[in-house]
C-alpha cells in the first residue's frame, strides 16, 4: 500500500535516569506517531553510590531508534521524513571516556549518586566561610553531590586511568548529552564533543553569566579545562548521525530533560512552570532573560538558548531526588508490586495513607532542605498498616514534596502560582494528580501526551536553523490537549496532613553517613 505523507518529522532521543526512548513527532502538529522506549540498569556498587554502563545506554539509544523507524515502516510512515533529531537527557550524570578508543574509562556516575559527600566536605574547608553558597551567584547551585564537577573531581581522585588518559590526552569529559552526541556524530572517527548551556549550566564549572566554562571554578575543582566540551545553544547543528537507520540526520536540539520539558510545555513566559515526574521531580520556573537567586533554597539554572543568536533564558528549579524511583523501589526493593503502575491500584483500595508517612530521602534531601544526611523513613505505623497504606503514602510523598518547592518557589517569585502544569511518566497515574491537586490546593494540568521532554528537544531540534521545520508557534501544537484535576478536599486537611509530612521530614535528618 501507498507511503502515508505527513510532512516533516522530528525525532527525540530521551535519555532518562530509569530509560531511553526515542520518539518521533509531526512538526506541523506535535503529534507523536511512534515511540520505543528500553528500562536502563542502575547499579548500587556501595551504600549510596549510584552508576550506569555508558555502552548500555548508547546501546539503548541505537535500539530505540531502530525499533522505532521499524514501527514506523509498518505504519508506512517514510522515515525519510526525519528531518532531525534532538538529545534530551538525565543532567549531571558524568562520563569520562578515551577518544582514541571511544570507550568509557569508568562506569558513568548517575546523578544521585552520594559518594562525593566528603568530596563535598573536604572542598567546603578550603572555601571562604565554609559557605557551601560561594559560588552561587556564578554557578547558580550549591556545594552538592549533585553536580558533576564533585563527581568528575571523584573520578580524577581515584580511578588511575583517566588520569593517565588526561596525561596522554585522550580523556574526554561530559554529561550524558556529550557522550550520546560525540558517539551518534562518529564517536572516535570524528565524533562532534559538545554540550548545550543547559547542561552545561548543571556541572558547577560553568559561569551562567558569560555562558562559558569558569577557568577560576575548574581551578578550585582542579579540574583539566581541555577535557570539557564545547558549549554551544540548545538549537543548532551539532553534527550527522553517524550510522544506523537515520545516518545522515542532523542532530540539531539538545537540553537537559528538565529543561527541554519547559520547552514542550511551551512555558516560553517570565512566569510560567512545569513539574516533570521522572525518576526525580523537577520544578521549572521561567525568570525570563534575568537569573533570579533563590532565598529558598531553589537552584537558578539556564533554562534554554533556543539558537546561537538567541537569547537565553533563566529558571528557578526545585529538584527532588526521588519521586518515581519510590516506586521502582517499591517493585525492585520490597516486592510488593510486579509492575509500576500496580502501585496506583494498591493506592486506590484504601485510598489513605492511614496515617503513614515515607519520605524517601534515599539520596539525602535536595531542595529545599539540601541535607545530605537525611536517609530514608515510613512513619506513623500501627498493626493495622500494610502494603496498601505504604503505597499509598509513597504516592502521597511525591506531592508533599512537591508542594515544598512550591511554597519555596512563591516565597521566591512574590506571586504564587495559580496552577500547575505538570507531566512526565508518573502523570499517567490518576490517583497521584488528584492528590496532588488536593496537596496543593491548586488546579492541576496534564497534557494529553506527557512526553513533553522529547516533545521539547523534538521542538528545539526542528526549529534551528539549516532545519526549519517547527516554528515554536504555541498555536501551532494542536494535537496537545489539557486535562485538569481540581483539588478535593478543604485545605484544612490538606493543611493537617502536610504539617504531618513536615513532621516525619524533620525525622528523616541526621542520619550518619
Ligand atoms: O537532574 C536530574 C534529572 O535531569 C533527571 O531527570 O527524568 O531522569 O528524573 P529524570
Amino acid at each position: 500500500s501507498d507511503r502515508v505523507v505527513l510532512g516533516p518529522l522530528v525525532g527525540a532521543i530521551d535519555q532518562g535516569t530509569s530509560s531511553t526512548r526515542f520518539l518521533v513527532f509531526n512538526a506541523k502538529t506535535a503529534e507523536l506517531l511512534s515511540h520505543h522506549q528500553v528500562e536502563i540498569k542502575q547499579k548500587f556498587p556501595k551504600e549510596g553510590w549510584v552508576e550506569q554502563d555508558p555502552k548500555e545506554i548508547l546501546q539503548s539509544v541505537y535500539e530505540c531508534v531502530e525499533k522505532t523507524c521499524g514501527k514506523l515502516n509498518q505504519l508506512n510512515i517514510d522515515i525519510t521524513n526525519i528531518k532531525a533529531i534532538g538529545v534530551s537527557n538525565q543532567r549531571e550524570t558524568t562520563v569520562v571516556w578515551d577518544k582514541t578508543t571511544g570507550e568509557p574509562l569508568y562506569n558513568a556516575i548517575v546523578w544521585l549518586d552520594l559518594r562525593t559527600q566528603p568530596t563535598v566536605e573536604r572542598l567546603l574547608k578550603i572555601i571562604p566561610g565554609q559557605n557551601s553558597s560561594f559560588f552561587k551567584t556564578r554557578t547558580g547551585l550549591p556545594l552538592s553531590t549533585y553536580f558533576s564537577a564533585v563527581k568528575l573531581r571523584w573520578l580524577l581522585d581515584n580511578v588511575e586511568e583517566i588520569r593517565q588518559a588526561v596525561r596522554d590526552g585522550r580523556a574526554m569529559f561530559g554529561t550524558i548529552d556529550s557522550w550520546l552526541i560525540w558517539s551518534l556524530t562518529g564517536g572516535k572517527n570524528g565524533g562532534v564533543h559538545c554540550t548545550d548551556v543547559t547542561n552545561a549550566s548543571r556541572t558547577m564549572l560553568f559561569n551562567i553569566h558569560s555562558l562559558e566554562w569558569d577557568s577560576e571554578l575548574c581551578h578550585f575543582f582542579d579540574v583539566p579545562m581541555e577535557i570539557l566540551p564545547k558549549v554551544r545553544s540548545s538549537s543548532e547543528i551539532y553534527g550527522l548521525m553517524k550510522s544506523g537507520a537515520l545516518t545522515g540526520v542532523p542532530i540539531s536540539g539538545c537540553l537537559g530533560d528538565q529543561s527541554a520539558a519547559l520547552v514542550g510545555q511551551m512555558c516560553f513566559k517570565d512566569g510560567q512552570a512545569k513539574n516533570t515526574y521522572g525518576t526525580g521531580c523537577f520544578l521549572l520556573y521561567n525568570t525570563g532573560q534575568k537569573p533570579v537567586l533563590s532565598e529558598h533554597g531553589l537552584l537558578t539554572t539556564v533554562a534554554y538558548k533556543l539558537g546561537r543568536d538567541k537569547p537565553v533564558y533563566y529558571a528557578l528549579e526545585g529538584s527532588v531526588a526521588i519521586a518515581g524511583a519510590v516506586v521502582r523501589w517499591l517493585r525492585d526493593n520490597l516486592g510488593i508490586v510486579k509492575s509500576s503502575s500496580e502501585v496506583e491500584k494498591l493506592a486506590a483500595e484504601v485510598g489513605t495513607s492511614y496515617g503513614c508517612y515515607f519520605v524517601p530521602a534515599f539520596s539525602g534531601l535536595y531542595a529545599p532542605y539540601w541535607e545530605p544526611s537525611a536517609r530514608g523513613i515510613i512513619c506513623g505505623l500501627t498493626q493495622f498498616t500494610n502494603k496498601n497504606h505504604i503505597a499509598f503514602a509513597a504516592l502521597e510523598a511525591v506531592c508533599f514534596q512537591t508542594r515544598e518547592i512550591l511554597d519555596a518557589m512563591n516565597k521566591d517569585c512574590g506571586i504564587p502560582l495559580s496552577e500547575l502544569q505538570v507531566d512526565g511518566g508518573m502523570t499517567n497515574n490518576k490517583i497521584l494528580m488528584q492528590l496532588q491537586a488536593d496537596i496543593l490546593c491548586i488546579q492541576v494540568v496534564k497534557p494529553s501526551m506527557p512526553e513533553t521532554t522529547a516533545l521539547g528537544a523534538a521542538m528545539a531540534a526542528g526549529a534551528a536553523e539549516g532545519v526549519g521545520v517547527w516554528s515554536l508557534n504555541p498555536g501551532d501544537l494542536t494535537a496537545v490537549t489539557w486535562e485538569r484535576f481540581e483539588p478535593q478536599i478543604n485545605p484544612e486537611e490538606s493543611e493537617y496532613r502536610y504539617a504531618r509530612w513536615k513532621k516525619a521530614v524533620m525525622k528523616s535528618m541526621g542520619w550518619e553517613i
